[in-house]
């Protein structure tokens, strides 16, 4: 039987210090996250400079652990993964110096990787086999792409938000009706009790075979309908009913799943693909989860979602992308920058 090959991945691009042992790219021996949600809440948002403080103090800690929940030593890891790209450079910067260090120290191959590739990975993890090409759609708190993915490590990107991201439009919608910081999960919580059609806001759908997505109506939208067209008003949300709060978050979270599903049936259509690929915070999303599901179930075609555990930043999608540019023998060195863009 062939040797195993362990990865040791490492996440610091936004607000998870995270770390992962896989082997083979599937087999996920240890995944360690420390989330900073309690550190940014009162913020209602992740402040930059309390995230990569954050993460000095638990980098050393969120690896050690991660290798002791392998078990494995790190003198028997065959490489040593980093996501250096896209994020917060302060925070990035914390998780490549310490990636480069573990390197340069144990005299193990470094591998840089694309945090939101990572995100399409966590959909391809559990996967047998996958019929390409895929449209694989990321969405998360910085991004909303459609690529044109061909292998796991050839993704050409064919679409990209041109303002807000889909999760940063529910953390801000979140903030307009008053709900607890991340705002993703707790829109899809009160949603639950909404109508999705009381209120019908606008489907940005851009030029006709645009595969490109704007968020910022919809959330402007939302911003009206709460505090007047003219915005002069004081926000009416502390005079509403839960279930017309409700029914705001509802109504938003279909306004979003309805673009992000035709975008997505647009690009199955343009490159002909034979799988969708799901990944990103807001993959966690239920009613997204499903309308992409009914879509592809008309089309034909098979939908292929991250586990929810694996949606959110995690260090488990890094470490098994890692493998597949170890088997094809892409390394860094030991001059890798973190870089905001991607
Ligand atoms: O992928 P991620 O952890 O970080 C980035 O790479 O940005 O995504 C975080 C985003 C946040 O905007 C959060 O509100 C959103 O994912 N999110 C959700 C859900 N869970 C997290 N959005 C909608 N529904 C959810 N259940
Ligand atoms: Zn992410």
């Amino acid at each position: 039987m062939a040797k195993e090959i362990n990865i040791l991945g490492i996440e610091t691009s936004c607000d998870e210090t995270a770390a992962s042992v896989v082997a083979d790219g599937k087999i996920v021996k240890s995944s360690v996250v420390a989330s900073q949600v309690k550190l940014h809440e009162r913020f209602g948002g992740v402040v930059p400079e309390l995230a990569s403080r954050a993460h000095i103090e638990k980098i050393y800690p969120v690896v050690t652990q991660a290798l002791e929940d392998a078990p494995i030593k790190i003198e028997d890891v065959d490489a040593i993964a980093i996501a250096n790209q896209p994020g917060l450079t302060i925070s990035l910067i914390v998780g490549v110096t310490a990636a480069k260090t573990l390197a340069l120290a144990t005299d193990k191959p470094l591998i840089a990787i694309n945090h939101v590739h990572a995100h399409l990975q966590a959909a391809m993890i559990e996967a047998e086999s996958i019929d390409l090409p895929a449209i694989a759609l990321v969405v998360s708190g910085g991004h909303t792409s459609l690529y044109d993915c061909e292998s796991a490590l050839e993704l050409e990107l064919i679409g990209s938000t041109i303002d807000d991201a889909a999760g940063e439009a529910f953390d801000k919608v979140a903030s307009i009706l008053g709900l607890p910081y991340p705002g993703g999960p707790s829109i899809e919580k009160t949603a639950k009790n909404g109508n999705p059609k009381a209120v019908r806001f606008p489907r940005s759908m851009l030029k006709k075979d645009s595969l490109d997505f704007s968020f910022s109506g919809l959330k402007t939208a939302v911003l009206y309908h709460c505090q007047g067209q003219d915005m002069k008003g004081e926000s009416k949300v502390s005079e509403m009913s839960d279930q017309e709060i409700a029914d705001i978050a509802a109504s938003f979270q279909q306004a979003v799943v309805d673009v992000l599903v035709a975008k997505t049936k647009r690009g199955i259509e343009k490159i002909k693909a034979k799988t969708v690929l799901l990944g990103g915070g807001v993959a966690a999303n239920t009613a997204l989860r499903e309308g992409l599901q009914s879509m592809c179930e008309a089309e034909g075609k098979k939908l292929l979602v991250a586990p929810r555990s694996l949606c959110t930043d995690n260090a488990v999608m890094v470490a098994s992308l890692a493998y597949h540019k170890y088997k094809a023998g892409i390394f860094a060195d030991l001059t890798l920058e973190a870089k905001a863009t991607s």
